[in-house]
């Protein structure tokens, strides 16, 4: 039986993780109604986040990790982002935000998202790979709900260049999936319990972050 097919006498990830989906994708506000000023200032900030921090996130957990499952997913989803250069790949799309974003310094407002930013680097070095891996699986899993809906946003905007969206999201299944067993298969190799996993703040400070980013203010 392959380890992805073990049934799950489950950590309750799947829930965690459910939940945490439907909240973010409660959070996406109606793209009909909101300006173009204020979709840039979201694709930009979502640029100044993830394109210089999802890769030290990834491989600070992947140094951690001792499952070979673990490891096997965190390698996978790496290489996949070094080979195809997908923070290039994010500011080729985000592009066509910076003529509409106007005068709006990033810097500005981002001080309670470089907190959380912070957090979840602190986070992602813990001594072991299960904070880490929460982070990714819970991404993986939300960009589901946030990429499709920024693919509609960068549109309004008049976006042509959508590889960034057409290589996340609904068509990146597989890696939320594959994180879901890597975070098992971490759990149950360092004897973590249900319970415990629940005690991470992986989870809420993504929920934050993706909030913080796309929520209507
Ligand atoms: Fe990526």
């Amino acid at each position: 039986m392959k380890e992805s097919e073990k049934p799950s006498e489950d950590l309750g990830v799947e829930g965690m993780l459910g939940d945490l989906r439907k909240q973010i994708a409660e959070c996406l506000p109606e793209i009909e109604s909101l300006e173009k000023k204020e979709i840039a200032f979201k694709l930009l900030i979502y640029e100044a986040v993830f394109a210089t921090n999802f890769v030290p996130w990834m491989t600070n957990t992947w140094v951690r990790c001792q499952s070979d499952k673990a490891r096997e997913v965190c390698v996978d989803n790496l290489l996949c982002e070094i080979k195809e250069d997908h923070p290039a790949m994010l500011r080729n799309f985000v592009s066509v935000a910076e003529q509409h974003a106007g005068d709006v310094k990033i810097e500005e407002v981002t001080e309670s998202i470089r907190r959380i930013i912070s957090r979840l680097t602190d986070l992602s070095r813990s001594p072991d790979a299960m904070n880490g891996l929460l982070i990714m699986a819970a991404l993986e899993n939300t960009s589901l709900e946030f990429i499709p809906w920024m693919e509609k946003a960068a549109m309004k905007l008049g976006a042509t260049d959508l590889e960034y969206t057409k290589k996340h999201g609904m068509a990146d299944i597989e890696h939320a999936n594959e994180f879901v067993v890597a975070v098992k298969s971490e759990a149950e190799h360092l004897g973590v319990l249900s319970d415990q996993l629940t005690q991470s703040n992986s989870l809420k400070l993504v929920s934050d972050l993706l909030q913080e980013i796309f929520s209507a203010k």
